[in-house]
């Protein structure tokens, strides 16, 4: 995809480089990128929001849900639509749903989806967003959980499936072998996670890898089918296709 230069842009490099970094320096963002995603991403309200939610997660023994999470689905979210064509606008719009779609935990698991959707509604709108950038990102924000969501539009698919590929080794708190915690297994078998969007007619790709001593690929499915069903329903909202592929076998 060429950028604004000109020149062509290896997306799947780039993006392959922030997975590279689990952990990511908040200065990676430069201050001169002012956006509404800066905005939301410099806002000490919204800071404080998702290390309780994270510390919520951690109370009821979930992964990290905290500002890593945040920072990659907001990132992958944007990826997908960038890489797809869309506009700057929708791009940023999936920038914010992404950093902000968990802080609903601060109330709790049930329903965080909406309860976050109407913790964000105040703060967007202290921080000027428009009526119209507001509906899109509550709407992706309440509709990103699998239980209860549906990709409504382009935004809300990007967001959906950034997030159900956040899976991996660095999401676990503390790992304990002898817990028997499906999910901690399955995320810490996951030693590398690459989302890529690549092709003449672009598809979308999860490619992970899977340490099978931690949890087997049955295991990985046993817990994120659902996931994996939103996901390609998310692909289809893009016109585009889903393929997960394991330890380099492609299952689509
Ligand atoms: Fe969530
Ligand atoms: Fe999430």
């Amino acid at each position: 995809m060429p950028d604004s230069d000109g020149q062509e842009v290896d997306m799947r490099k780039r993006y392959a480089l922030l997975l590279d970094h689990p952990y990511h320096d908040r200065r990676d963002i430069p201050d001169s990128e002012k956006s509404i995603f800066i905005r939301v991403y410099n806002d000490d309200e919204i800071r404080e929001y998702l290390d309780m939610a994270d510390e919520n997660t951690a109370a009821i023994g979930y992964t990290e849900h905290g500002f890593r999470h945040a920072l990659q689905v907001s990132q992958a979210a944007g990826y997908i639509l960038e890489s797809l064509g869309h506009s700057e606008e929708q791009v940023e719009c999936a920038r914010v749903a992404g950093f902000m779609h968990d802080v609903g935990n601060i109330f709790g698991r049930m329903a965080h989806g909406q309860t976050g959707a109407m913790l964000a509604y105040p703060i967007l709108t202290r921080l000027g967003f428009t009526n119209y950038q507001k509906a899109i990102v509550l709407g992706a924000i309440g509709n990103h959980e699998e239980e209860y969501g549906t990709p409504l539009n382009s935004i809300c698919a990007a967001v959906i499936i950034a997030d159900k590929s956040d899976v991996h080794r660095s999401r676990v708190r503390k790992y304990d072998p002898r817990a028997n915690d499906i999910h901690d297994d399955v995320n810490y078998a996951c030693v590398k996670s690459g989302l890529v969007v690549d092709g003449d007619i672009p598809k979308l790709t999860l490619e992970l890898e899977i340490d099978t001593q931690f949890a087997s690929v049955m295991q990985y499915f046993e817990i994120f089918l659902d996931r994996m069903v939103i996901s390609r329903k998310a692909a289809e909202k893009l016109s585009t296709s889903f393929e997960l592929i394991i330890n380099h076998v492609t299952l689509s």
